[in-house]
């Protein structure tokens, strides 16, 4: 696939570079210093790369560089959640501005683009429910209010996934071609996989909050798994994550 890559200097974006050439995917990075990605980045892995400056803030030029690089899929790494509910961050506006962009570009050219944008673990809902995680350790809100936003769009505007990732540590900083090109992750529509139920849930008021602290150590993952998972979902025609959050954990642990 043509793949547009923004966020493509940060943590997990950087990882995705070399895992979208792995898997043979046109790779089109979209950063707001050419030259801050081209440091980062061994000089191999530069030379196959096309790159575009830009802001993910701004919906025309985001729109623009999928049309104009005839890409089939975008994956948004772009801006980070803040922590607590109280600060702000620049990431609703990106994922407004990215999210307006691809279903602009969609609609121009008549088949929607296909997505993959991060969330984080909270927007997952709590197994046997459908209240999310972030209702009970209210952090990262963001990707709450950008779930929500997907899910108001019709099916044939834009081709989403979420990725919901609890804490995601780097195994190496080494940032070159090949890398594995097969995951251990385990993933799951909506909720997370293979989760744990405890005694303690059934605590008045705090039970849930207990439960989600006794598994939250255990959805650790890495930022190379993340990358993998999405370059090699990106290789199917159709996949099986289109309009849902995604929870994953590391199968091999
Ligand atoms: N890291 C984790 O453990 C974790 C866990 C769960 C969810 N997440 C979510 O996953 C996503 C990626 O995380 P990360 O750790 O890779 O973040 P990160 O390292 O902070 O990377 C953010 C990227 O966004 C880019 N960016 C920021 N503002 C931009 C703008 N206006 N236009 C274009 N690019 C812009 C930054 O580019 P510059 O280099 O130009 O600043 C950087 O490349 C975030 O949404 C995060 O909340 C992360």
């Amino acid at each position: 696939m043509k793949v547009l890559l923004l966020g493509a200097t940060g943590n997990l974006g950087s990882r995705l570079i070399p895992a979208l050439l792995t898997h043979d995917h046109t790779t089109i990075a979209f950063v707001r210093s050419a030259t801050k990605l081209a440091q980062l980045l061994p000089q191999p892995i530069n030379e196959h790369l096309h790159v575009i400056e830009g802001d993910a803030k701004d919906a025309t030029a985001v729109k623009q560089a999928v049309l104009d690089n005839a890409c089939d899929a975008v994956v948004s790494t772009a801006g980070l959640a803040a922590l607590a509910p109280w600060s702000k961050s620049d990431l609703p506006e990106i994922f407004r501005a990215v999210l307006t962009g691809v279903r602009e570009a969609g609609e121009e050219r008549g088949r929607p683009v296909r997505v993959w944008f991060l969330g984080g673990f909270g927007v997952l809902f709590y197994p046997g429910s459908e209240t999310m995680i972030s209702n009970y350790i209210p952090i990262y809100l963001a990707h709450r209010q950008n779930l929500r936003l997907l899910r108001t769009l019709s099916p044939d505007t834009v081709d989403w996934s979420m990725l919901c990732p609890m804490t995601m540590i780097s195994e190496s900083s080494d940032l070159s071609v090949p890398t594995k090109k097969t995951s251990p992750l385990m993933a799951n529509a909506s909720v997370p996989p293979a989760w744990r139920q405890s005694w303690m849930q059934s605590i008045p008021l705090v039970g849930r909050f207990l439960t989600i602290g006794m598994n939250a150590s255990r959805y650790e993952t890495t930022l190379e798994q993340n990358a993998e998972f999405i370059a090699d979902d990106l290789e199917s025609a159709e996949s099986r994550w289109s309009g849902v959050a995604v929870g994953i954990i590391d199968g091999s642990k």
